[in-house]
């Protein structure tokens, strides 16, 4: 969700911030634009749909060594040229990109811009003539800058240029992500580390309600009230080429492929000398303390939060509530007396989660967070942190970090029960890397997969996916996947529930997906099946091995059936991405989505 990028230094900023905007699309946008300034002022591009249109409209004869820009994914007005950022004052003398949301906007255009025509119809546009107008009222620019941000309600991040004075760029954010990134003779601003990677691998982290005054040999960080503040770079430990397609078409299938190997690789990182899984003490220690563990999330984290919530009570035997973050702000539940909240983002960014962490820490309540990104929002504001290890996930649809997620608690569930003294009756270590082979064996069962998204889901406009126990739980995710990236109308239920209503829906072709993987519903769930097929419905039967029958579509290696979830999933991702390739979508970039949602 809506990107930043910014240069300033000896070289031209032109490309580098096309191409760092490149790197930003993964998040999901619908416009885009970029400001230059050289001896001749500021010129500004901009273009609704992707990088690519807006290098078309780019001229070719503009340059300049300091600029910014922007990709914007709508929130207040249409996606549309004039809606897009950089925005700009009346005089023209002030450019500003943004990323977030200013909730009083209207209450500031009224109380001090009235006089002022807006071009467009975002939050945006008055911020950059707020600072217009206090700079012409006698304010410096900074002053000005500042005395703007105090009036600001909401989430920003900020970078301003000034078209007439020194070469600088003011930062400053809000709540949503930003960082500065320092290198010889030149610095920059970014959404995320990935963008400027071409350019630089260390990075300052910035905090709420911070300036950050930028120029080419210098980055000054000073808090709302001027007091200046001093802070370490760090090293983005990315491999360029993690963030490369390679070979693949798409990141969506480069992520699954990746799978097998990062289950691999975070029981390799959770593993001590001794060979035995670890997890942090006190983390240990807060989850045993806990008498109820409350999962936030959204999304595919809330997906994997539900597998979660069966490994944490079947293994370490703690009660788990999981609830969707947007919701539990304003519809909290009766809380236990010692709750844990247990926050799983991929991003670590995601606002509506984010929202929910700052209010239960005002309630005084531990909280971890469960990222796949190290110094996120939520990681840095959370008590503890577990890591996913997955590597970064480019693709909007999230694949490699649900598996992941459901790994990373599957570990922390059998530490937590063994430093209780719960029995845990298998060993996980040796259960993750049979799930890995099988994981393995279903990414090189591609041809299968692509035949049967072929064979069940060409022009149709609905898909149901059902499953019992735990195999429902990776329906909805399923589900998911497939509307997300194929926009065909999918839904998970569980089971048994079809027949209280969704039945009705139900019409000679109809494709049904069944998971059944769980040997104590095995039989329910094929009854379930034998319901819809006796009312004309194509099914598709996912089993494992072992519970399998004539009529399936595909039998999933076995695997521990608590980790089921790991390799029944792989399949249901497949036949997403071959849907959605047959339909000739952007399966990387579906429309509407985007992949952090740094807006509530
Ligand atoms: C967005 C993405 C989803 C993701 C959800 C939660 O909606 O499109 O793929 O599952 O946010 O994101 P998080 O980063 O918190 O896991």
């Amino acid at each position: 969700m809506c990107g930043i990028v910014g240069y300033i230094g000896n070289h031209n900023s032109k490309e580098i911030l096309l191409k760092g905007l490149e790197k930003l699309e993964y998040r999901g946008y619908d416009s885009a634009g970029i400001a230059v300034k050289n001896e001749s002022g500021v010129h500004i591009f901009k273009e609704k749909g992707r990088i690519a249109d807006l290098r078309s409209i780019v001229d070719e004869n503009v340059d300049g060594h300091i600029g910014i820009g922007h990709t914007r994914w709508a929130t207040h007005g249409v996606p549309s040229k004039l809606n897009s950022h950089p925005h700009q004052s009346t005089s023209g003398r002030f450019i500003l990109v943004h990323n977030g949301v200013i909730e009083n906007y209207e209450l500031l255009k009224r109380d001090y811009l009235t006089d002022v025509s807006f071009i467009s119809e975002t939050d945006t546009e008055v911020i950059v003539q707020l600072i217009e107008k206090f700079v012409g009222e006698g304010l410096e620019v900074l002053e000005a800058f500042r005395k703007t941000l105090s009036l600001l309600h909401g989430s920003y991040a900020l970078a301003l240029l000034d078209a007439k004075g020194d070469d600088t760029i003011y930062v400053a954010k809000n709540k949503s992500p930003l960082l500065v990134g320092l290198g010889q003779d030149f610095n920059v601003v970014a959404s995320d580390a990935m963008a400027m990677l071409q350019v630089t691998d260390e990075y300052l982290e910035l905090m709420d309600k911070e300036i950050v005054i930028v120029t080419k040999n210098e980055v000054a960080i000073q808090k709302l009230n001027g007091e200046a503040v001093q802070r370490n770079s760090f090293k983005a430990k990315l491999d360029a080429s993690d963030i490369e397609k390679g070979t693949y078409p798409f990141y969506m299938l480069k992520e699954i492929d990746e799978q097998p190997l990062v289950i691999r690789k975070i029981i390799q990182t959770y593993q001590n000398e001794q060979g035995n899984l670890t997890i942090d003490k006190n983390i240990l220690d807060a989850v045993n303390l806990a008498d109820r563990i409350y999962i936030i999330a959204a999304g595919t984290s809330y997906n994997a939060g539900l597998v979660g919530k069966q490994l944490l009570e079947s293994v370490a035997k703690i009660p788990v509530e999981v609830h969707i973050a947007s919701e539990f702000g304003y519809n909290m539940p009766l809380l236990s007396a010692k709750p844990l909240f247990v926050f799983i983002s991929q991003s670590g960014e995601t606002a509506d989660s984010r929202g929910v962490l700052v209010h239960v820490k005002e309630l005084g309540y531990p909280t971890l967070t469960l990222t796949n990104v190290p110094g996120s929002t939520l990681s840095r504001e959370a008590d503890y942190t577990l890591l996913l290890h997955a590597g970064p996930e480019i693709a909007v649809a999230s694949t490699k970090a649900y598996t992941a997620q459901i790994a990373v608690i599957a570990i922390l569930a059998e530490v937590a029960a063994k430093r209780k003294g719960i029995e845990v009756n298998f060993d996980l270590i040796h259960e993750l890397g049979i799930a890995a082979n099988a994981m393995e064996v279903l990414c090189d069962s591609k041809e299968i997969i692509e035949i049967m998204a072929r064979e069940f889901l060409t022009g149709t406009p609905n898909c149901f996916f059902i499953g019992r126990g735990v195999d429902y739980y990776v329906c909805l995710e399923g589900s998911l996947k497939l509307k997300e990236i194929s926009y065909i109308q999918a839904e998970g239920f569980a089971g048994g529930e079809l027949k209280h209503g969704t039945i009705a829906l139900i019409e000679k072709g109809t494709p049904i997906v069944a998971l059944a993987t769980q040997k104590s519903v095995n039989l329910s769930i094929r009854g379930n099946v034998k319901e819809v097929v006796s009312r004309g419905a194509n099914p598709c039967i996912i089993s494992m091995k072992g519970l399998n029958m004539d009529e399936d579509s595909l039998v999933i290696p076995e695997v521990h059936e608590l980790l089921t979830p790991l390799v029944s999933v792989v399949p249901l991702q497949l036949l997403a991405y071959y849907a959605a390739i047959q339909r000739g979508c952007d399966v990387d970039k579906p429309r509407n989505l985007a992949k952090s949602v740094t807006v509530e």
